[in-house]
């Protein structure tokens, strides 16, 4: 039986990631929003592409959740992005309210669906689809590691021209400008950066990576990336469908990993087919422990807002 993925939120992320998620050929796709004609019309243009890349899934649009019956996954992307100068935490109330909706509605129709979550403020938007879905904590899980580690690997691939897929970074905490990228752990074909980059050209990736989502915001002007999101959100449905047991940052739920508690939080997660497998713990350095710490504060705070 084919695999069904349904994406809520057909704007800039949620068609996207449709687009990424139909070149893997792993699943049929719904799209749903609350625009009228507007999740059809994606739809049907995403699958009147596929005949040229060779591509069989089915694509469908609608304005209504039945349409995402039987999904194994759901992926929550309706909400508002950012606006130049607002942080993800200025959208906390006001997506609370679609990300609830969005969950009571498709657990409904699918009662065992995976949840990965990309509305932002990210950790606190996962929380609160795991406690409205009402499912254990490894059926849920928020996409923003993967992005984040993705930018580091990206700045660090154009300052030393060499092939991103010799790039490994790790970025963890939460997905804020307090996150925090491992520079210990992260290396190229083995040799960790610091070992690489000059100190000064390692800080600056550091910190051009904490704030790369800023970075493009204040590009755009009217909205917040969409294709390195998009991307990110099906590596995870990858993962899942296939059941690789990949191991990639993620925002999952904690109890005691890292000392954190009842909190959903960048760590590294191990993604199968029940969803998150297992939360992996680094050895980290004081330091690292420290940043991390600071970092879940901001999560935990948003978390107590809704509550
Ligand atoms: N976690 C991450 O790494 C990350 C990355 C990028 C964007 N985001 C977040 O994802 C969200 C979406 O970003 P975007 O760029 O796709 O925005 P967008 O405005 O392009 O799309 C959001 C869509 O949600 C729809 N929507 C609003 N209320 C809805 C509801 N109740 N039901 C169904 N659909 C509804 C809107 O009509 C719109 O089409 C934002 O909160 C943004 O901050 C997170």
């Amino acid at each position: 039986m084919k695999n069904k993925v349904s994406i809520i939120g057909a704007g800039m992320t949620g068609s996207t990631t449709a687009h990424w998620l139909a070149e893997r050929e792993i699943a049929d796709l719904v799209l749903v929003d609350v625009v009228e004609g507007m999740p059809q019309g994606k739809a049907l243009d995403l699958q009147e592409a596929l005949p040229v890349i060779g591509k069989d899934v089915k694509v469908m649009g609608s304005n209504d959740y039945s349409a995402t019956a039987g999904s194994d996954i759901v992926v929550i992307t309706a909400g508002l992005p950012r606006k130049p100068g607002m942080s993800r935490d200025d959208l906390l109330f006001a997506n609370a309210e679609i990300v609830r909706h969005a969950t009571e509605e498709t657990i409904k129709y699918s009662p065992e669906a995976i949840f990965i979550i990309l509305t932002n403020p990210l950790d606190a938007m996962a929380y609160l689809a795991m406690k409205v879905a009402g499912v254990a904590p490894h059926r849920v899980v928020g996409q923003a590691g993967i992005l984040d580690s993705a930018r580091m690997r990206a700045f660090v691939a154009m300052e030393l021209g060499i092939s991103v897929e010799n790039i490994h970074c790790y970025v963890l905490g939460g997905h804020g400008d307090e996150m925090v990228p491992l520079t210990r752990a992260s290396n190229v074909a083995g040799v960790p950066l610091e070992d690489i980059l000059p100190a000064g050209r390692l800080d600056a990736i550091v910190d051009r990576t904490r704030k790369g989502g800023g970075e493009i915001v204040t590009l755009l002007k009217t909205g917040s990336a969409y294709y390195a999101p998009a991307a990110a959100i099906a590596q995870m449905a990858d993962a899942i469908l296939k059941d690789k047991h990949l191991i990639v940052p993620a925002s999952a739920y904690l109890q005691g990993e890292y000392g954190l508690n009842d909190i959903f939080f960048g760590v590294p997660t191990q993604l199968g087919r029940k969803g998150v497998e297992k939360v992996i713990e680094y050895k980290l350095s004081e330091k690292e422990m420290a940043d991390l710490q600071k970092s879940a504060q901001g999560c935990a705070e948003n978390i107590a807002k809704l509550k």
